[in-house]
């Protein structure tokens, strides 16, 4: 890891690339609205990265993904792709999820967002899953283990009778979109390696109301949870400080 170390002029940057991120989700929520496809969000996302932002969107044909941002609708737990049949409807969660590339660094975040009337269990897991991520970016400071990260997720998300996803993780990040270390959102206290200042990760739970159990499907892509149940997820990319952490991709309504 150490050769992981960002120095402060990187985080400078990682900062930039993190806001930009940031601001796409901004963006796109007044878009995420019943009648919308998912094809019509990743281009208006698309066109900001590019037009606008003057950055690239780093899932554009990351290992053959073909959009640039990923639009996993209730029972798709990740990675789905966006497509004009997928018209979102009343009811429906949505997590979008935003990877940039701005001077090299990339920033990567993604959210949930609620489609009109929602019931008030999805509604309770797009909470929890929220608060999931909270609570571990408020425990990130320099000696504490990455362990103790999954493990805190993972008691809170069993607490509320949700299950954690297994499969996929969050990682580390910087000239990379994806680098070492894993970020298991589950695990053991005082396991893992510590936390250093200067490292950059991701920190990004998916729980799922039912099992664990993912199922990819067909396309290569669209991960589902198998028991057809809903998903929520959350995720933000964080710096490790002398006190605590940054949170590089921190959005206007959030405070840290
Ligand atoms: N942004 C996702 C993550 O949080 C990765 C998406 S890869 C893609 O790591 F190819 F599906 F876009
Ligand atoms: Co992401
Ligand atoms: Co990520």
């Amino acid at each position: 890891m150490s050769e992981n170390l960002r120095s402060e002029n990187d985080l400078s940057k990682m900062r930039i690339a993190g806001r930009l991120a940031a601001e796409v989700l901004e963006m796109i929520e007044e878009h995420v609205v019943p009648g919308v496809s998912t094809a019509q969000l990743d281009r208006l996302c698309h066109e900001h990265i590019v037009d606008v932002q003057q950055a690239i969107p780093a899932c554009l044909g990351y290992r053959g993904f073909p959009n640039s941002v990923c639009t996993s609708i209730n029972q798709v737990i990740c990675h789905g792709i966006p497509s004009p049949a997928k018209i979102l409807k009343s009811g429906d969660i949505i997590n979008i999820d935003v990877t940039v590339i701005k001077d090299g660094w990339h920033g990567d975040t993604s959210r949930m967002f609620l489609v009109g009337k929602v019931s008030n269990h999805a509604k309770r897991l797009v909470a929890v899953s929220q608060e999931c991520l909270y609570l571990s970016i408020d425990r990130v400071k320099p000696g504490v283990r990455l362990g103790d990260l999954g493990h805190h997720i993972q008691a809170h998300a069993e607490a509320n009778h949700y299950s954690v996803v297994r499969e996929y993780c969050g990682h580390g990040i910087g000239r990379d979109f994806h680098e070492e270390p894993q970020v298991l959102h589950y695990g053991k206290l005082n396991s893992g390696i510590e936390l250093v200042k200067g490292m950059t990760f991701t920190i990004e739970p998916m729980l799922n109301a039912g099992r664990a159990a993912t199922k990819l499907k067909r396309d290569g892509w669209t991960v589902e949870t198998s028991d057809g149940r809903l998903s929520s997820q959350w995720e933000h990319t964080i710096a490790v400080t002398a006190a605590g952490c940054e949170v590089l991709t921190a959005r206007a309504d959030e405070r840290f």
